[in-house]
């Protein structure tokens, strides 16, 4: 665990974030300090990807300030930039997607050498990126393999191999276990906490499931539309909730023990049915995903309009509820999350 004390080397403040006329980002402040992994959570929606394209530069920022090492990093020079983008990496959700299939191993992990330099000389490349796949735990034949022959877990061993390329000071990881298996999500955190601990490496690390992050994070930020609802230490947030909301996403966190998934969900369906008490009457009927209707023009605007209700969708079970306009589904990775981007539309 690195000490309180220790640097801050990223520090948000104030910053919003907007597209358009939506504030999608509103008045986040953050720390991450140095070999820390802070954990953002908050359910689809909620900002945490445009927070984190805001601190790698690919998001405007409309007002507020994202400082690394204390510098304002959307006035970096040209030297400063590069800099930044050694220092700080990122990782994302879509395995597939982050590698390009016709480069060889060997090709994607040497890429941020050819694009920011490196230190070490051409002849000692093979041998500096067989290290990096040892630090993923991969073996060394694996260097002139191409990414189509691996696994999702193992692309992104890959996917982190290559943020390591550069000796990183912060990764920021966005959803980057969320497509894999439970099992895999475990392995590929116990990986990334191992190298914060060999490396001092920081991690803002994003994601939708709050249960993730318990023996993960140091600690957590709870968002929810644009905003920080709860942040604190990680045995605080989950010890102590201040927020409903927190207490929600923790329900709504899947398990691999049956048991435990049993309580989450009778919690959850309890806090459900609390926050169901100010919902009108308007009934409608789940039964199965295709029921649910595209996203219509007048769905997206209800969605914005926030509903006291939450409800879980699996593919097998049908949810029946009584509402005003808008329903809130939250789910884990696997539980048919996508259905956060739609919307009931009686
Ligand atoms: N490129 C964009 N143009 C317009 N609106 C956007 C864009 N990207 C995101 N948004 C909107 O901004 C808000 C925040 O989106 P964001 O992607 O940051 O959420 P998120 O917390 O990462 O969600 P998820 O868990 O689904 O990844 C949402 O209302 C989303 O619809
Ligand atoms: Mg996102």
């Amino acid at each position: 665990m690195p000490s309180v004390v220790s640097e801050v080397i990223l520090d948000v403040e104030g910053l919003c974030v907007d597209y358009g006329r939506l504030r999608a980002v509103d008045l986040v402040n953050l720390q991450v300090r140095k070999g820390e992994i802070v954990c953002v959570v908050g359910e689809s929606g909620s900002g945490k990807s445009t927070l984190a394209g805001a601190a790698l530069r690919l998001r405007r920022i409309a007002e507020g300030s994202i400082r690394f090492h204390g510098q304002d990093i959307t006035k970096l020079k040209a030297r400063q930039l590069n800099e930044y983008r050694k220092a700080v990496q990122a990782v994302f959700q879509d395995p597939f997607g982050s590698l390009n299939p016709r480069l060889s191993i060997f090709d994607i992990l040497s890429e941020p050498w050819v694009i920011q330099g490196s230190d070490f000389p051409k002849s000692e490349w093979r041998v500096r990126a067989v290290d990096l796949l040892k630090q993923v735990e991969l073996p060394p034949s694996d260097l002139d393999r191409y990414p189509t022959e691996f696994s999702g877990g193992q692309r992104q061993r890959i996917a982190i191999a290559r943020a390591l390329a550069l000796r990183s000071e912060l990764i920021v990881c966005d959803e980057a276990v969320s497509a894999l298996d439970m099992s895999v999500q475990r392995q590929i955190v116990d990986l990334l906490r191992a190298l914060r601990a060999r490396t001092g490496v920081a991690l803002l690390f994003i994601t939708h499931d709050l249960g993730l992050v318990r023996d993960f994070a140091d600690r957590v930020i709870v968002m929810k539309d644009g905003k920080v609802v709860e942040a604190g230490p990680t045995a605080q947030v989950f010890d102590a909730p201040q927020h409903l909301y927190t207490r929600m996403l923790m329900a709504a966190s899947p398990a691999q023990d049956p048991d435990i998934q049993r309580q989450r969900r009778a919690a959850f369906h309890e806090l459900s049915i609390n926050g169901e008490k100010e919902a009108a009457r308007a009934p409608v009927r789940i039964r199965s995903p295709g029921d649910i209707p595209p996203l219509s023009p007048r769905a997206q605007a209800s969605l914005q309009a926030w509903a006291p209700l939450f409800l879980s969708a699996t593919r097998r079970v049908g949810v029946t509820s009584e509402l005003p306009r808008a329903v809130r589904i939250l789910g884990g990775a696997g539980e048919f999350v996508s259905v956060l981007h739609r919307l009931v539309n009686p």
